[in-house]
């Protein structure tokens, strides 16, 4: 691929199949080349780099998919070493990222050796994390195949695994040397998948874009199969609304906080429900609880409310109750643990407006009582 196709900003062409290169705007911004059907160009892109050796690491659904295709092109180019993970949010703990450095280190990596990311958020999170452990630091490329990981968790340099004390509770940044996201690759994923990836762009909508919340209107639907174009467009609108935001605070712990929102409750939930929910289900619900909350320590109006009924409810059909297995007690136990915990205790996102996050305290989180956080959960219980 020669240089003039890459486009700077985003433009109508980037949905015809042309690369585009955008920016994470995050503290060590990362080049995010987005396009479709470019999975096979990475080779070429690759070339930009001196490195010994890649790793190709990525887990058995990927595999299959895509892995084995691009593993191909890559022995045919430089020297190339698949590594397979186990699969699945269970498996993001530290037995995992364990057993993938022992084998990295084992297959002779050395500081001049790049890492490939090639699946979801839970396989970029372990490699992201093994590359800034191995020798203190190496470089690694994030291949995102799911609707989350384009739009989300490559848009922020965040590394973790979960322990069984809590969601994402060892971590460290480390950038990636670039993101090559194909929009093609999301064709294979379940619509139950797709539609989970979509809220976190609902919630870039709510916290601070209500024009983009606009656009979502017309564009989401219940879980049936998006078309192309229409999957294309939506995706590249959804990292853009992410960017727009991480423009403002590139560090994400000032004002780039608000992207937590609803993740309090949502990780908790998430963490609990022990596979039951993927992410967005569980930040669904976390959201509409933080909605409420809003409301009833009198910030947002009920409109506001009703709003995230609407798209995750109505328009998304995502159930915004607990599930059945789940107890008031727990998440109230798990939450004392959230990650973002200060001396001051656990803080939440809230809204006074669909588009604006509640700043009274100066770092736009609130205090909520823990007798009122327990009575609105109380009210997400199935009866
Ligand atoms: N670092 C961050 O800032 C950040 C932000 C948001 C989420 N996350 C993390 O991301 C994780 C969730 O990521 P996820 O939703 O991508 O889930 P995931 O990585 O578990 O992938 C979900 C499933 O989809 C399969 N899959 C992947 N690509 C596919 C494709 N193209 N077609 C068909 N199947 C495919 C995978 O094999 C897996 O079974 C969570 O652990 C969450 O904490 C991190």
């Amino acid at each position: 691929m020669s240089k003039e196709n890459l486009k700077e900003t985003y433009s109508e062409i980037a949905l015809n199949n042309e690369l585009i290169k955008l920016n994470t705007e995050l503290e060590i911004n990362s080049p995010y080349f987005f396009g479709y059907n470019i999975l096979g160009k990475l080779t070429f892109k690759l070339n930009d780099y001196k490195f010994d050796k890649l790793f190709l690491i990525t887990d058995p659904t990927v595999y299959n998919l895509y892995g084995r295709e691009l593993l191909n092109q890559l022995k045919a180019n430089f020297h190339c070493d698949p590594i397979i993970v186990s699969e699945g949010e269970v498996y993001k703990n530290i037995s995992t990222l364990n057993t993938l450095c022992e084998d990295i280190v084992r297959k002779g990596v050395s500081k001049d050796s790049i890492l490939l990311a090639l699946g979801g958020g839970v396989v970029g999170n372990i490699v992201g994390l093994a590359a800034a452990l191995i020798y203190r630091g190496i470089r690694f490329v994030e291949l995102p195949t799911t609707t989350l990981a384009q739009t989300d968790s490559t848009l922020s340099n965040k590394q973790a695994i979960n322990s069984p004390t809590g969601k994402n509770h060892f971590g460290v940044c480390h950038a990636p040397i670039f993101i090559w996201a194909d929009v093609k690759l999301l064709l294979s994923e379940s619509p139950r998948r797709i539609k989970s990836g979509l809220v976190e762009s609902v919630k870039n909508g709510l916290i601070a874009d209500p024009q983009f919340l606009n656009y979502l209107e017309g564009k989401l639907n219940n879980g049936t199969m998006y078309a192309e174009n229409d999957l294309k467009e939506l995706i590249l609108k959804s990292i853009q609304s992410k960017i727009n935001i991480l423009k403002k605070d590139s560090t994400e712990k000032k004002y780039g906080i608000i992207l937590e929102y609803g993740h309090t409750f949502g990780h908790a939930i998430e963490k609990l429900s022990q596979g039951l929910l993927t992410h967005g289900e569980a930040i669904a619900i976390g959201m509409t609880i933080a909605a409420e909350t809003s409301h009833r320590l009198g910030y947002l109006n009920y409109n506001g409310v009703k709003r995230h009924h609407y798209f995750l409810n109505e328009k998304m059909d995502l159930d915004l109750k607990l599930p059945f297995n789940i107890r008031v007690d727990d998440i109230i136990r798990v939450i004392k643990s959230d990650n973002k915990r200060s001396s001051k205790g656990v803080k939440y996102v809230l809204l006074e407006d669909i588009g604006k996050v509640l700043n009274s305290d100066g770092d736009y989180m609130v205090s909520v009582d823990n007798k009122i956080a327990r009575d609105i959960l109380e009210e997400f219980t199935i009866d």
